[in-house]
């Protein structure tokens, strides 16, 4: 009998569900919330209240998409942690009453375990199956609240050897771009200006952090000044240079990510290679592990574009190994909002 499982995503501003059927994803809906938009961030408040309105549409048109009923469904999975509380509550409260009405299993999922298996849906190109990693692999996991490497030595046995002492690199490109004067979320944006500009044309400091670890709030500091000093002299300052001032702050944030996954790779002795998160969709990021790859004899792998930012795919894929391995919740389990895992 296959095994069909439901998951919903809502930990922050994307409320999500999808049906994976014995580990292939079948259905993945995400309804983004533009709400937040005028704010410029993620309003928690604002956020539950999206979730729940959202919830019943989008697992109703996951369970369509996906040619099932809930009758099909094997088990119900759901975000844990981390997360805005209220918006994890909204899809945890769903997934316990579904699990409860349909007599069904539930199962839990940590949002930052389900990022790095992302890599693991199965995806194809021109009919043919992408290839996969293989364990052990190093996963930089980089989106707005975390940037981790991970050590993932099966799908459920990972470790965190690297992660951010401040802000995430997510947040390094949102906040660059508020500085800049770009609209919320500016980490696309930014990206998008970069394709255009010289890269190397300004230049902004590396900080030397110990270990595998990283640090980005010097460099929010240091775009500050830059501009400060700079629309003094000219206030186009940075309209006439926006793509090359993208351009640099998006190679310097890259570069701090990459030289990190290249010391985790000379101290783990791992070469299979991946990135998950929301950053993961940035193309310079996508393309400078790629040359990285060739260049170090790595075996790189990258998320399918739809897997990167959030999305309930990865958390049934999760849920899909959980299932497996016979890792159930019981409904007095409760959302938790830190990254602890
Ligand atoms: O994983 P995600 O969707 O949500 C969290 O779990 O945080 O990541 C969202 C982050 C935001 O900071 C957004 O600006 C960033 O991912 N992001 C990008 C790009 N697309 C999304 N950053 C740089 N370039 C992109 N193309
Ligand atoms: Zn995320």
């Amino acid at each position: 009998m296959s095994t069909v499982i439901l998951a919903i995503e809502s930990s922050c501003d994307e409320t999500s569900a999808s049906i994976c059927r014995d580990g292939v994803i079948l259905s993945n809906v995400i309804a983004s919330q533009k709400v937040h938009e005028q704010y410029g961030g993620v309003v928690p408040e604002l956020a539950s209240r999206a979730h729940m309105q959202n919830i019943v549409p989008v697992v109703d048109k996951a369970v369509k998409d996906a040619g099932i009923t809930m009758q099909d469904l094997s088990a119900i999975a759901f975000t844990q942690a981390p997360g805005l509380i209220g918006a994890l509550l909204v899809g945890a409260q769903f997934a316990k009453s579904l699990s409860l009405a349909l007599d069904i299993p539930l199962i839990a999922v940590h949002h930052m375990q389900a990022h790095v298996l992302a890599n693991l849906i199965p995806t194809a190109t021109n009919g043919q199956p992408d290839p996969k990693p293989s364990f052990p692999f190093l996963c930089l996991t980089v989106s707005g609240g975390h940037t981790q490497i991970v050590l993932c030595e099966s799908p459920l046995k990972m470790k965190v050897i690297g992660e951010t002492m401040d802000d995430a690199a997510g947040e390094a490109f949102d906040k660059s771009a508020k500085i800049l004067g770009l609209p919320y979320p500016g980490g696309p944006l930014i990206d998008k200006y970069a394709r255009e500009g010289n890269p190397k044309r300004f230049s902004f400091p590396e900080p030397r952090i110990p270990e595998l670890n990283f640090s980005f709030s010097g460099l929010k500091t240091a775009i500050l000044y830059f501009l400060q000093e700079n629309t003094a002299a000219d206030p186009q300052f940075v309209e006439k240079n926006l793509s090359d001032i993208c351009a640099s702050i998006q190679y310097r944030i890259i570069t701090i990510l990459m030289n990190k996954v290249k010391k985790a790779a000379i101290q783990t002795g791992v070469t299979d290679i991946c990135i998950a998160g929301g950053v993961s969709a940035n193309s310079g990021l996508r393309s400078t592990l790629t040359e990285w790859g060739k260049q170090f004899k790595w075996n790189t792998y990258i998320p399918a574009f739809q897997y990167c930012t959030d999305n309930a795919a990865m958390i049934a894929m999760t849920a899909y190994y959980k299932y497996q391995a016979g890792d159930f919740s019981t409904l007095g389990i409760d959302v938790t909002a830190r990254a602890e895992w």
